[in-house]
């Protein structure tokens, strides 16, 4: 085995590569970042119970997801901004997923050719949708999607607007005066330029491979497939946010398996499963949108014990080690995701980091489990946690 040996020491490995704005843009929560810390400290406080003298021979971590056989349950959750992490972008990590045999979701936002992430194994891979472009231009998507070859289609509902992410604010925005990576020029280089100067690693990668930065979904968002500018992709995201009836017209209209992503309640678990949604994802954002929501972990049970019966449950939000897979399926899930991880990954070393993490994640899912004495995932339930009686 080689370096990174854990996800923590991909993510301080990865500080020293990134250019600061970046390493922010991706580690950083929204206000106090509560709930970035909680969703790490509630895995911490479920204890395991292992099993002596037993055992279970190499346990099988094989599973189906949305009816999607996957090596191991790990997903890939959908961040935006991925191109800029390394060249190899969301392409690569598509690939990585696929390397593990496991499912990779791309966010209409994460800057790669979408096209090129689906025809990578066209039907395993998922496209999460923002209505980017407004109501009518999410249709086109919906149909770009099911052209491009996507699996299934994954609806954020916690992104009526973007949560306050303080870091960002601080190292002068994201999008500062509208500049922005998305449009390469004296402008833009001028801003970020002293800003990425310490990193000339990062910046030489991006330089030989032609940097390729930018959105290539707005090129066909408008009407009639014409190119729509970042600000008003976003401007009528904005403008016409994603409602219950959105969801139950989409569902409609996209026929395949969706995915509603953000759920931290019954209720929305609930309405969710009403509109046909085939999974939920039991997720926070990652800590970067509502700061003070629950811990996803925490909140696992009640979402399984609402619909767990009828829809698949997955989690995202900080998911650190292959104990903390374990932990979620125990309470429940079908499988959990990740994001930052694998961004870390990228980092590092494009698809092959990304396909490390993946790795590391899967070798110590092997290690609990057998020293849990279970011998595969399908065989995990409560009795491998100490739970308080209530
Ligand atoms: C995200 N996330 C996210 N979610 C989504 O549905 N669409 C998106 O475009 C993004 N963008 C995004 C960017 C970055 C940089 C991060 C870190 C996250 C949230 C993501 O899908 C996931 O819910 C969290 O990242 C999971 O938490 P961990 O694994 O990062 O702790």
């Amino acid at each position: 085995m080689k370096a990174p040996y854990s996800v923590a020491d991909a993510r301080r490995l990865a500080a020293r590569r990134l250019p600061r704005i970046l390493y922010d843009f991706i580690d950083g929560g929204s206000g106090d970042e509560v709930t970035l810390r909680a969703n790490r400290q509630a895995f911490r406080d479920l204890t395991l119970r292992p099993r002596g003298a037993v055992d279970p021979g190499t346990p099988s971590l094989a599973t189906t997801v949305l009816g999607q056989e996957v090596d191991f349950p790990v997903l890939i959750s959908p961040c935006g901004g991925v191109s800029l992490v390394h060249p190899d972008g969301q392409v690569g990590v598509a690939r990585a997923a696929s390397d593990l045999r496991t499912i990779c979701a791309a966010s209409v936002l994460c800057g790669s050719d979408l096209a090129l992430v689906a025809a990578t194994e066209p039907g395993r891979h998922w496209l999460q949708l923002f209505p980017l472009g407004g109501r009518e231009a999410s249709e086109r998507l919906v149909d770009f999607g099911r052209q491009a070859g996507f699996g299934a289609l994954v609806l954020t509902i916690d992104s009526i607007i973007s949560g306050r992410k303080e870091r960002d604010i601080r190292n002068g925005g994201v999008r500062p005066g509208g500049v922005s990576l998305s449009k390469v020029d004296l402008r833009t280089l001028l801003w970020f330029g002293p800003k990425v100067v310490g990193r000339p690693a990062w910046v030489w990668r991006f330089l030989r491979a032609g940097l390729p930065v930018g959105h290539p979904v707005l090129s066909r968002l408008g009407a009639g497939g014409t190119a729509m500018s970042y600000d008003d992709a976003v401007g009528r995201w904005l403008a016409e946010p994603l409602t219950w009836a959105d969801i139950q017209r989409i569902r409609d209209d996209w026929r395949g398996p969706i995915v509603v992503k953000g759920v931290l309640t019954a209720e929305d678990a609930r309405r969710a499963r009403d509109c046909g949604a085939d999974a939920v994802v039991v997720s926070n954002h990652g800590g970067r949108q509502l700061d003070g929501a629950a811990a996803t972990i925490a909140v696992l049970p009640e979402v399984v014990s609402a619909v767990g019966a009828e829809v698949e449950v997955l989690l995202d939000g900080g998911v650190r080690r292959g104990t903390d897979v374990v932990r979620a399926l125990a309470l429940g899930a079908r499988a959990v995701m990740v994001g930052r991880p694998y961004l870390w990954g990228l980092a590092l070393d494009g698809r092959a980091g990304v396909a490390h993490v993946l790795g590391l994640l899967r070798d110590e899912m092997v290690a609990a489990l057998r020293l849990l004495g279970v011998s595969g995932v399908k065989d995990l339930d409560r009795s491998v946690l100490d739970l308080p009686k209530e």
